[in-house]
Formats: structure tokens, C-alpha cells, sequence
């Protein structure tokens, strides 16, 4: 990867498991289109990352709300005209309500929708055209462990991102025979801004430490699943037996586990 290096776009590139896979892909030469809201914590991250790397590759940032309908083309219309095209797409950025679904103005959850749904499967709807060209490309969606786990009392988050894994593994079977690889990611409990940003720290903190990965674990995992073409990367010991259990239990053992046992379900 020497005169013409590979594009990585990511999205909630400012923080957490976003700006981890930004160092990550960098390291390892690729070319970098940043994604978030927060345009000084992507300059800054564009800074560091050209400062660490020398300036042959390019590390490009634009701001963008990814509930505005309007943002997955702004951003490949910039990535047109900056000549960039999108090799890899790590379709990361999000964030969970944690509000009663009743309670909760309505443009709220269709932004929590339009975010981690709608954004993310035009985005991967817009880069697969020139990927399918060029016979190459890897699609990382972010999902969660919450993907198997029970449904949970108020929050859109299990769905969504059950929305996620199940997608992925369809586009994954629709585009291997092109050269593009797709892989839905599939966290645990990861030390990021995640919890700041639900207003969850405390409840958070208080769940044991084995459960927790640092965002580095889990983007050295999910990369390396990505590398070897796995549709599905459940990153750690912990969370893989814990995705298989769940996927044992019986529909109601199911429920009942879901009304009872979530840690951040509101009072
Ligand atoms: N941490 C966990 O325990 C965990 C577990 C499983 C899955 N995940 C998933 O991992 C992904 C990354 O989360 P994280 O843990 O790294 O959380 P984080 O540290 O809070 O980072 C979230 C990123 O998403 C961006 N973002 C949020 N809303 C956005 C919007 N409207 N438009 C554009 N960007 C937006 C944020 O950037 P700005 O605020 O600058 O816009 C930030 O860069 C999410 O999809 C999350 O669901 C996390």
C-alpha cells in the first residue's frame, strides 16, 4: 500500500471505538475520512494522527449530524470532490436513550432511528457502488452484545441493533461474491463515552469489571474478523459465552430476563 492507498470512513470518529479504529487503520497505512458532530476533537485527531504518521496520507475530517437525513450524501458528496474514494466503511457512531419510550419526544427516537438505522444503511447503500467497481471493500457496522440480549424495557437500542447484526449478515452473503466483506461488530461493555453520554456512569461502574474491554481490545478483534471475512465478531471470551447463553433461552425466560434483570432500566 504504497502510491495508492486504501480509504477508511468512519463515522462518530471523534471518541470511543470510532477514534480507536481512526488510530488503528492509520498505524496500518490507510487513508482517513472522519466523521462526527465535534469538529475540534476531529482536528485534533487528524492532527495527532498526521503528526504520529508523516503527511503521505491523507486525514481528512467533516462535520456532520447523522440524524439530519441530509448527511450521508453531504458526506460522499465530500468525499467526491476531495477525490477520496471509500474502500472501507466503519459505520460506527451512536448512542442509546434511556428514557421511557412514552415519555420521549417523538423526534428524539427518530433520530436515535435515523442515526443507527437509516444513516447507517444509506451510507453503506452509497460507498457499495464504487466498492462493487473496484471489486473491493469492508463494511465494519457497529451492533452490540445488546443485539442477543433480552429485549429491555423502554429502550429502542436492542432492536436497532438487532436491526444491525441481521442486515449485516445479508449484505455480507449479497457482496462477498464481489470482494466486499461486510461485519457487524458486536461490543460488550466497552470503556468509552457510551454511558456519559446515556447519563448511566454510576449504574455502569458498579457492573463487574470482567465484563468491561478496553476499546482497543475490541478494534484489534473487530479488525482482525474483518481481515479474516467474518460476518459476525463478538470481541472477547466473556461476551461470546455470554451471546451463546442468551441465545439458549427460551422466548419467555427471555421476556422475564429482560423486565427484571436490566441494569439501566429506568426507576
Ligand atoms: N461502549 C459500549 O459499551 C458499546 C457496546 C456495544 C456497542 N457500542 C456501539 O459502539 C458505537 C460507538 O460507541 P462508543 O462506545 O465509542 O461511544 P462514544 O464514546 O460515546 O462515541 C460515540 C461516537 O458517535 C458519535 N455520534 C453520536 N451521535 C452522533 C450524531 N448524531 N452524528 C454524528 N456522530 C454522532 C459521537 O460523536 P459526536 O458526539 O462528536 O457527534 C462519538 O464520536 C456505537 O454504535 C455504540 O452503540 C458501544
Amino acid at each position: 500500500m504504497t502510491s495508492d492507498p486504501r480509504t477508511a470512513l468512519i463515522t462518530g470518529a471523534s471518541a470511543g471505538i470510532g477514534a480507536t479504529f481512526a488510530r488503528h487503520l492509520a498505524a496500518r497505512g490507510y487513508q482517513l475520512l472522519l466523521v462526527a458532530r465535534r469538529t475540534d476533537r476531529l482536528q485534533e485527531l487528524a492532527a495527532e494522527l498526521t503528526r504520529k504518521h508523516g503527511g503521505e496520507r491523507r486525514y481528512e475530517v467533516f462535520t456532520a449530524d447523522l440524524t439530519d437525513p441530509a448527511a450521508p450524501k453531504a458526506i460522499m458528496d465530500y468525499a467526491n470532490a476531495q477525490g477520496l474514494d471509500i474502500d472501507i466503511l466503519i459505520n460506527n457512531a451512536g448512542l442509546s436513550g434511556k428514557t421511557a419510550f412514552a415519555d420521549t419526544p417523538w423526534e428524539t427516537l427518530a433520530g436515535e432511528i435515523q442515526l443507527m438505522v437509516t444513516a447507517q444503511t444509506e451510507l453503506a447503500h452509497l460507498v457499495i457502488p464504487g466498492m462493487k467497481k473496484r471489486r473491493w471493500g469492508r463494511i465494519v457496522n457497529l451492533s452490540s452484545l445488546a443485539a442477543f440480549a433480552p429485549p429491555a424495557a423502554s429502550l429502542l437500542y436492542t432492536g436497532i441493533k438487532s436491526y444491525v447484526l441481521n442486515v449485516s449478515q445479508a449484505l455480507d452473503m449479497e457482496l462477498k461474491p464481489h470482494g466486499i466483506h461486510v461485519t457487524a461488530l458486536c461490543p460488550g461493555f466497552t470503556y468509552t463515552e457510551f454511558h456519559d453520554v446515556m447519563g448511566t456512569r454510576d449504574r455502569a461502574n458498579r457492573l463487574p469489571r470482567i465484563l468491561w474491554q478496553q476499546p482497543e481490545a475490541v478494534v484489534a478483534e473487530g479488525w482482525k474478523a474483518v481481515q479474516n471475512g467474518e460476518p459476525v465478531c463478538i470481541p472477547g471470551l466473556v461476551n461470546k459465552v455470554s451471546a451463546a447463553a442468551m441465545k439458549l433461552m427460551p422466548i419467555r425466560l427471555s421476556y422475564l430476563a429482560g423486565r427484571t434483570l436490566n441494569p439501566f432500566k429506568n426507576s
